[in-house]
């Protein structure tokens, strides 16, 4: 969304019980790496259930000013016919790539070991990211970058046509990182390898290999992995079926979870084992989840979620080893935490300040405004559940997953839960609000 939108103020209202069979929009880190891939492949992909939420159109944008043809059919089917790595064009303007932190950072790399200067840009909040995480290891391969305040956007890149092969160990665990390494080593000469101390979701390993790369991944002693390739590669085309995302389905799941007799079915989620940490998490809370109809597709496991809100939720301690499969769920499990028995600790949250929000401190201003009993200690947060107050209007620093976590507190509190701004719901979640409403829940104009 454009940073001088108008606000648009919400508030939800206790809703009693949720009901429904829904199917939550396609993966946004699945469909992102789809219209890239698809961009860099040799052909015509197809991608069917793709994410066309602000975020991913704007990578879609992104491809064709490098030179890709991306079109939609009526009924929602995308087709990306790619240049084949090596051969992006060098765009004549500047790409805009709105609030998507997943968007600029994978862009970089794929940028970086061609001979072309890309000038990429984005709104408030992306503005406010870091990018050094990438520009360091890309700059190894040869490509230099030129950024604003220490390494935020916007920010011009200069690709390399003599990348040198790069072995670089995260610092953080970084999907965004990580991928930004492997994409320049498509066509870099020689092996590039990222050793990561703690896995995180693998998307691009496994959507590499659909599009015919030989990624070679080993799990090492310590629990972490290394991921090499061997470039220059030729990408083939190959279809996608986008399943749908878990990091969206946790609004009408923890909805469900927080309104007693509830019975909601989410269909066709994403459970790529790297990705499951809240579902996990929220069992071992007490949830009724129970996964069925389980599946592979496209290199993705996919299955149903059945939830009930049948069991009241316990506090437990979530292990910092946890954080890389739940990252982007912390605000909507603070909000879980809020309504249940004891005290929830939320172990290791350092990454979270540097999301599209400071999301550490997005949350604890929220819980704050609504009552909430929490503290932070380091980088740890405790939420000590009970009846939840509400009444507050909570600031969604452009950040989606702040609006939907808080509307979703709402929902159970004594007392309405404001947030100042949903428009930025539409960079990964277009109809939450309609979703949710036909479930049951209550959303009003808030003036
Ligand atoms: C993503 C990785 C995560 C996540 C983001 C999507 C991806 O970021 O928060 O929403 O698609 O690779 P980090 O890699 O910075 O943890």
């Amino acid at each position: 969304m454009s940073s001088s939108q108008t606000k648009r103020p919400l508030s939800s209202a206790k809703a009693g019980p949720l009901s429904g069979d829904i199917r939550v929009p396609g993966d946004k880190s699945i469909s992102h790496r789809s219209l890239m891939f698809g961009g860099l492949a040799i052909g015509t992909t197809k991608v069917t259930g793709l994410l066309e939420g602000e975020d991913v159109l704007a990578t879609a944008d992104a491809m064709r000013k490098l030179g890709a043809t991306v079109t939609r059919d009526e009924d929602g089917t995308w087709h990306v016919t790619g240049v084949g790595v090596g051969a992006l064009r060098e765009p004549d303007s500047v790409i805009d790539m709105g609030n998507a932190g997943t968007g600029i950072r994978l862009m970089a790399g794929i940028v970086a070991t061609h001979p072309i200067t890309t000038f990429f840009t984005g709104d408030a909040s992306l503005c406010r990211r870091p990018m050094g995480r990438v520009a360091d290891p890309l700059s190894e391969f040869g490509a230099q970058f030129i950024t604003r305040d220490r390494g935020r956007p916007p920010m011009a890149v200069i690709g390399t046509d003599e990348a040198k092969p790069v072995t670089y160990t995260l610092p953080m665990a970084s999907a965004q990182v990580k991928s930004a390494v492997m994409l320049a080593g498509l066509n870099t000469t020689g092996t590039t390898t990222v050793i990561e101390p703690k896995p995180s979701r693998d998307h691009t390993e496994r959507m590499l290999r659909h599009f015919g790369v030989d990624v070679d991944v080993k799990v090492n002693d310590d629990g972490g992995r290394t991921v090499s390739l061997t470039g220059p590669v030729e990408m083939k085309a190959a279809d996608i079926v986008v399943p749908t995302d878990p990091s969206s389905a946790a609004f009408p799941m923890v909805a469900a979870l927080i309104n007693p007799e509830s019975h909601v079915t989410i269909r066709d989620v994403c459970l790529n084992p790297l990705r499951t940490g809240l579902i996990t998490t929220l069992i071992e809370m007490g949830g009724d989840i129970t996964i069925t109809n389980e599946r592979e597709e496209a290199g993705e496991t996919i299955g149903d979620l059945v939830v009930t809100g049948k069991n009241r939720l316990k506090g437990i301690v979530v292990p910092a080893e946890r954080a890389p499969s739940m990252i982007d769920e912390y605000p909507v499990l603070a909000v879980a935490a809020a309504y249940a028995e004891g005290e929830t600790r939320m172990c290791d949250l350092e990454e979270l300040r540097v999301k599209e929000s400071d999301r550490l401190a997005a949350v604890a201003a929220g819980l704050e405004a609504n009552g909430v009993i929490h503290r932070i200690e380091g980088d740890d947060l405790i939420v000590t559940g009970g009846v939840v107050p509400g009444g507050g209007m909570v600031e969604t620093h452009l950040d989606h997953r702040i609006a939907m976590s808080f509307l979703v507190l709402g929902l159970g509190a004594e007392k309405p839960v404001a947030v100042d701004d949903a428009n930025p719901i539409a960079t990964s979640f277009p109809n939450f609000e309609t979703l949710m409403a036909d479930m049951g829940a209550k959303f009003a104009l808030h003036s």
